[in-house]
């Protein structure tokens, strides 16, 4: 056996010396190295031996492995570079790259960058703020006091269950920034705030249990409703085009009075009616309204030297008006075959 490794061996490596191309390499490997290799069979062979034998041939066959499989690697690499320096293996340099996947920003970052852009050129300074919120900023300090039937409106995640303004929650809604705005700037304000919001909701094509908003506050010392209703149009008019149709309404929310809804003309059928706009022709896009006095005051600031508007939009409801997007649900699905068409 001693003998048939050497024999082996000298072959073996006699022959490899011979080779000069990749496959006859390859062809080398299978008959030296591969399962069914004379080399392989001596291996499996070891098992019928005596101890004895085999601690003395395994030794020596395995070690006959390791160099072939070295002589082996090392004839591969000569082989690459040698190919290489020849010519032999063209490289089609007219061949196209292999292109890198691109990332890119979500959908709905997409949309809060432009809300924001618009509110900029206007004037307005862009901040955020925190999503675990106190119950009195996100509800109190609007003017939604503990038994105010406007709960209702706000199906809440609590944090804490205990019964105080001092509860934390998941915000239902941006505004809560009106007051931490107003408690730390002084007036002229004009601000926007984007960010995430939660509600304890059964989730179907148009609600989702987390969503985003965009919340906006001004305050001065002579703001009127009509400040408000340019402000908004000129919006819904970026965002929508010059040509939409826009229409601004009453509407209740506790913190503004009056408040209001605006609406754009039905993307769907233009104004005719449709199941989208639900036969009305128009479709809301966001709240609104003249800051409530009791939470100028709430804040430190004299209703009767100043007054503001405040609003706050849904971003995917806008994002679906835009792009026609039938689910909200697709928006956090991760489905790349969604997220790619933005
Ligand atoms: N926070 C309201 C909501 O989530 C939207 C809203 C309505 C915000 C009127 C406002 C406003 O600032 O004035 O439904």
């Amino acid at each position: 056996m001693q003998e048939e490794l050497e024999r082996l061996e000298a072959t073996a490596l006699a022959e490899l010396a011979q080779v000069e191309t990749h496959p006859q390499l390859e062809e080398w490997r299978v008959r030296y190295l591969g399962k069914k290799s004379a080399l392989t069979t001596v291996l499996r062979g070891l098992a019928a031996l005596s101890p004895e034998e085999r601690r003395e041939f395994g030794g020596r066959a395995n070690k006959l492995k390791a160099t072939l499989q070295q002589k082996h690697t090392e004839t591969e690499e000569a082989l690459s570079l040698s190919s290489l320096s020849r010519g032999a293996a063209p490289i089609d340099v007219t061949l196209p790259g292999r292109s890198q996947p691109l990332g890119r920003l979500h959908p709905i970052t997409q949309v809060i960058t432009e809300i924001c852009a618009v509110f900029a050129r206007m004037g307005f300074q862009v901040i955020e703020g925190p999503e675990v919120e106190r119950d009195y900023y996100n509800f109190q300090a609007l003017n939604i006091p503990q038994d105010h039937a406007a709960r209702d409106m706000f199906a809440t995640l609590w944090v804490d269950s205990r019964d105080d303004g001092n509860a934390r929650l998941l915000r239902t809604h941006t505004s809560p920034m009106q007051v931490r705005i107003m408690e730390q700037h002084k007036p002229p304000l004009r601000f926007v705030v984007p960010g995430r919001t939660y509600r304890y909701e059964a989730t179907d094509a148009t609600h989702d249990w987390m969503f985003q908003q965009v919340e906006g506050l001004a305050i001065d010392t002579d703001i009127t409703l009509r400040d408000l209703k340019e402000t908004l149009f000129e919006f819904a008019k970026s965002m929508f085009g010059r040509e939409m149709g826009v229409r601004f309404r009453c509407d209740y929310f506790p913190f503004v009075e009056p408040g209001g809804e605006v609406a754009i003309e039905c993307v769907a059928c233009h104004g005719a009616g449709c199941r989208i706009c639900s036969g009305t022709g128009w479709l809301e896009i966001l709240g609104c309204g003249m800051v409530h006095p009791n939470v100028l005051a709430g804040c430190g600031i004299d209703p009767s030297v100043y007054s503001g508007f405040a609003f706050g939009m849904g971003v995917e409801r806008i994002t679906i008006l835009r792009h026609g997007v039938d689910d909200i649900r697709h928006f956090y699905s991760g489905d790349f075959r969604f997220l790619r068409q933005f």
